[in-house]
């Protein structure tokens, strides 16, 4: 682990579903901090990782259950501030000597939090405006006695100890959920809390830069790197951050997986060549990637099949290219905290992204992985910084499987050109109409099914098109994009007459969750 120059929070996640919530609000407040599960929370990890503030998340899990997760007690002793919610609170309790019931005090939804004496305390700063504050609770069990020296800050009709603190070790616990957005406010109490924890909000992207650059050099040495890039502003920033860190020890390889968009290959292959002095390799490898792919229709088995298909291919030019011994991989922060989970962390894996979970265990090349701590519209703001093209920086994101995963079912090419022309047709539109930038992602999935129709005077049997477009802020949730009817009906209408194999169009408005963005 290097030491960074910035101050760090460390967030200690037992499961919750808004966990990374914590984290994006802490970074809008340009302050640097991670996430580890608890399991990965040691006495010895504290010691490395010298956190100067902690904050202890929400979980499933119920501390009346003797098995239930703990923090270590050296995480108390540390002397660096503690802000525990909702399970974090009731952790606190119970390890520092409170108590905490469970059954009959379930509680859900919107509350109304008072304040309880300590005015002017400094975690209230800017709050309170109206005498109370709209909070979002969902919890099983409560604390119904406060550990030696807590006091209540804050009280709603159904939580007398909504909010509490031991102000001399700086101690403070919540029991709801102040990282959501339906508690408007929230992100101002997480703020104060690090205002007390003497956090200044020193976490910049041209620091973040620097730093990224210096710890490239310090990793790879004099070593070759190669870096795989498929037009998506992940792997553009990485190699460019790279390519500043250690110049002509970068190759870059654009593999065409026969997975991608209608004239993508040339596109990517030129902006780069024009823009950038990096070499650049342009592998054709599509007949390898598809015939592996024949036959598969599993989604999961689709993702290993092109994660290791990958690395073989970019093994391959490693050697090509003078012994390359890193790859370097866009891979961003939300994918490292969903794999995570696969290796014991407690919450579920959705999906192995096949720059993360889907590479093989054996591989020849050590991975290099500058964005490893960053969401992704702290990735565009360091493509800013490190002076990327707009038409780089404002690309929707595109998944490495590519088109595989938006192919349901098995794959074929007659099905990919159908739905390259398709998707062609839809991002067409959606620039016609000026709403590209307004819109995260949009694409169009190619359904295994067919439908009958009828076209002139006669009958067709052709595949379903849905079209899918979100609004997100780093793509851990999402809402389906609010299309005209006017637009989705004209958009319906030229896919199926320019677009031969489609005869029906839908649109597909499930948010993230339940739904994810991709359909595979
Ligand atoms: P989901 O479908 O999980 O997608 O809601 C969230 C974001 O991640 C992209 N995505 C991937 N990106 N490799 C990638 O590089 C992958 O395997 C992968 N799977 C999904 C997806 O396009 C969306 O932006």
């Amino acid at each position: 682990m290097t030491v960074p120059s910035h101050q760090r929070l460390l967030i200690v996640d037992y499961g919750s579903q808004v966990t990374q919530l914590i984290a994006r609000r802490l970074r809008e407040a340009a302050i640097y901090c991670e996430i580890h599960p608890f399991t990965a929370v040691t006495e010895d990890f504290l010691a490395e990782f010298r956190p100067q503030a902690i904050i202890l998340s929400g979980g499933p899990a119920s501390v009346t259950d003797p098995d239930s997760p703990r923090a270590p007690e050296a995480l108390f002793t540390l002397g660096v501030p503690v802000l525990g919610i909702c399970y974090g609170q009731q952790l606190m309790m119970t390890q520092l000597g409170g108590k905490v019931e469970s059954g009959h005090h379930r509680e859900f939804g919107r509350a109304f939090v008072t304040p309880v004496g300590h005015a002017g305390h400094p975690i209230f700063e800017g709050l309170f405006a109206d005498g109370r504050e709209e909070v979002w609770m969902s919890h099983g069990d409560r604390v119904t006695e406060l550990a030696p020296g807590f006091e209540v800050f804050g009280s709603s009709p159904n939580a007398p100890f909504a909010i509490t603190g031991d102000p001399s070790r700086n101690f403070y616990a919540v029991q709801f959920h102040p990282e959501v957005h339906h508690t408007p406010n929230g992100a101002r109490l997480l703020r104060n809390f690090t205002r007390l924890a003497g956090f200044t909000g020193d976490w910049t992207m041209a620091a973040y830069k620097d730093e990224a650059i210096a710890r490239i050099r310090a990793q790879v040495g004099s070593e070759r790197v190669i870096c795989g890039l498929s037009g998506g502003v992940d792997s553009s920033v990485a190699a460019v951050l790279i390519h500043e860190a250690i110049g002509d020890q970068l190759t870059c390889v654009f593999v065409d997986t026969g997975l991608m968009r209608l004239n993508e290959a040339e596109e990517v292959v030129g902006l780069f060549r024009d823009h950038y002095n990096i070499p650049l390799i342009h592998a054709d490898e599509s007949d390898r990637f598809l015939s592996a792919l024949e036959g598969i229709s599993d989604p999961e088995s689709k993702r290993k099949t092109i994660g290791r298909l990958f690395i073989e291919v970019f093994e391959h030019h490693a050697r090509e290219v003078g012994d390359a011994t890193f790859l370097a991989q866009g891979t961003l922060y939300p994918d490292v905290i969903e794999s995570v989970s696969v290796s014991g962390g407690p919450s579920v894996t959705i999906k192995s992204h096949h720059n993360v979970g889907g590479l093989p265990e054996r591989m020849n090349l050590r991975l290099v992985e500058p964005l490893r701590e960053l969401f992704k519209d702290e990735v565009r703001a360091l493509g800013r910084e490190l002076g990327l093209p707009e038409q780089f920086v404002g690309r929707h994101p595109f998944p490495g499987p590519g088109l595989a995963i938006r192919c349901p079912g098995e794959i074929t090419r007659e099905k990919l050109d159908i739905l390259r022309k398709a998707d062609a047709v839809y991002i067409d539109q959606i620039r016609r109409h000026d709403l590209y930038d307004r819109i995260w992602q949009a694409f169009a999935v190619l359904l295994p099914v067919r439908t009958v129709g009828v076209m002139g005077d006669s009958r067709t049997y052709d595949y379903v098109c849905a079209l899918r477009a979100v609004t997100s802020v780093d793509g851990m949730t999402a809402d389906y994009y609010p299309f005209t009817h006017d637009f989705l009906g004209e958009t319906a209408t030229r896919i199926i007459n320019e677009v031969n194999g489609i005869n029906r169009v839908t649109y597909d408005i499930t948010s993230k969750p339940p739904g994810t963005i991709e359909w595979e």
